[in-house]
């Protein structure tokens, strides 16, 4: 059977996004269907739709979503209709070379759906990140679906499949944080404050919210801020430093992505320190650093992809603490809209007005 549903389509780079008919195909051998029930706006499916991502279009959005598993294909053991579900767009395959050796939060082969979502007029959709979640219905491999404690609510639990995970495993799996550290993270967006708040839960002593937009700053310190610095007016390398002894932090995070942000996170620093980068930049990003510096300070340059998580591991982890009362995950969501209102959303992201708009189904 084919279900008809509606999706929301980046058509081409820049244009504003359409809700369409997308067709979901029943899931074939070892994949899982599931009814969306929220799905949050990242500031990667802004980048998909820039073309800043790949030029796959049309694209179908959203990738930062929970619902329950409507149906499963053949040898699927891991979930069954009507459990509860947050999609991964990482689902490790246990084969490929980096899976063997032990480290399978760098699989080079995530699994996905084989089977394509189309339009209406059968032209292949590719989902955002593997999943395409912007829609009432979406097809995915049975392995992409974690299943989680249902008390948490679709709305908050949707947000640990790709932001929260992001920033919070940027500093707790990927920089290392733990009891007693200095930390800056740079953009308190969704995933900046994931950081903080991953920071915060790791012990750190000192966390330094760096942004450019107050309103992001006061917002930061409700995820265990310590202090704040707005950039746009003062130097958060000078920052950074007067607040930590005059050495810079043991731990920066770049949750923007942008050259500036990147080579202040390098700059605000202390020796031997650790830099991450979990912000995703543009194609034609470039940085230029002294050599010297690099080899002089020490430490280690990291990328971070989706927090180096392991979803099975993480994501009922995640939703406990946050049923414990010890991740603040209400406080990400900023207002709650229909799927009619996505294009909107991206206009209110970049005009610093939310941290979250999830869709609700
Ligand atoms: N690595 C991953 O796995 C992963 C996962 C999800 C999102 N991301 C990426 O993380 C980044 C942040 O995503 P988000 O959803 O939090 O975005 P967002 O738009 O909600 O937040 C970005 C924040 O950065 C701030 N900012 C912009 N320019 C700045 C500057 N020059 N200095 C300081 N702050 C600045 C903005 O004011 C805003 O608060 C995006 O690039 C997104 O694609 C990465
Ligand atoms: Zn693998
Ligand atoms: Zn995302």
């Amino acid at each position: 059977m084919v279900n008809e549903v509606r999706g929301v389509i980046a058509r081409e780079k820049g244009a504003a996004v359409t809700v369409e008919t997308v067709l979901v195909p029943d899931p074939g051998p070892g994949e899982a269907l599931v009814r969306v029930q929220a799905c949050g706006v990242c500031h990667t499916d802004l980048h998909y739709r820039e073309g800043a991502i790949n030029n796959d279009f049309p694209f179908l959005l959203g990738h930062e979503a929970a619902g329950v598993v409507e149906k499963t294909g053949d040898g699927v053991t891991n979930v069954a209709p009507g459990d509860f579900v947050i999609m991964a767009w990482r689902a490790p395959c246990g084969t490929c070379r980096s899976c063997l050796r032990g480290r399978p939060w760098y699989c080079f082969s995530s699994r996905n759906a084989v089977q394509p979502m189309t339009l209406a007029d059968g032209t292949k959709l590719s989902p955002a990140l593997g999943i395409g979640s912007f829609a009432e219905l979406t097809l995915v491999d049975a392995v992409q679906a974690i299943k989680v404690d249902a008390r948490a609510g679709a709305a908050v639990a949707g947000l640990i499949g790709c932001g929260v995970m992001a920033g919070l495993g940027a500093a707790m799996n990927t920089g290392g944080v733990s009891r007693g550290d200095s930390v800056a993270v740079f953009g308190c967006g969704g995933v900046g404050d994931a950081a903080i708040a991953g920071a915060r839960l790791a012990g750190a002593h000192t966390i330094i919210a760096v942004d450019i937009d107050d309103r992001k700053l006061e917002w930061a310190k409700d995820f265990g801020a310590t202090h704040t610095i707005n950039s746009s007016s003062t130097d958060p390398v000078e920052a950074v430093r007067e607040l930590t002894g005059g050495f810079g932090v043991d731990v920066a995070i770049d949750a923007v992505g942008l050259p500036q942000t990147y080579e202040q996170a390098f700059y605000a620093r202390d020796h031997a320190g650790t830099v991450v980068l979990v912000g995703v930049p543009s194609p034609d990003a470039k940085i230029e650093l002294p050599l010297i510096e690099v080899f002089g300070r020490g430490g280690s340059l990291k990328s971070s992809w989706y927090g180096d998580c392991l979803p099975t591991r993480d994501f009922p982890m995640l939703i406990d603490l946050y049923l414990q009362g010890r991740l603040p995950l209400d406080k990400f969501v900023s207002e709650t809209i229909g799927i009619d209102d996505v294009e909107e959303s991206f206009h209110k992201m970049e005009r610093g007005e939310v941290l979250r708009s999830v869709v609700e189904f």
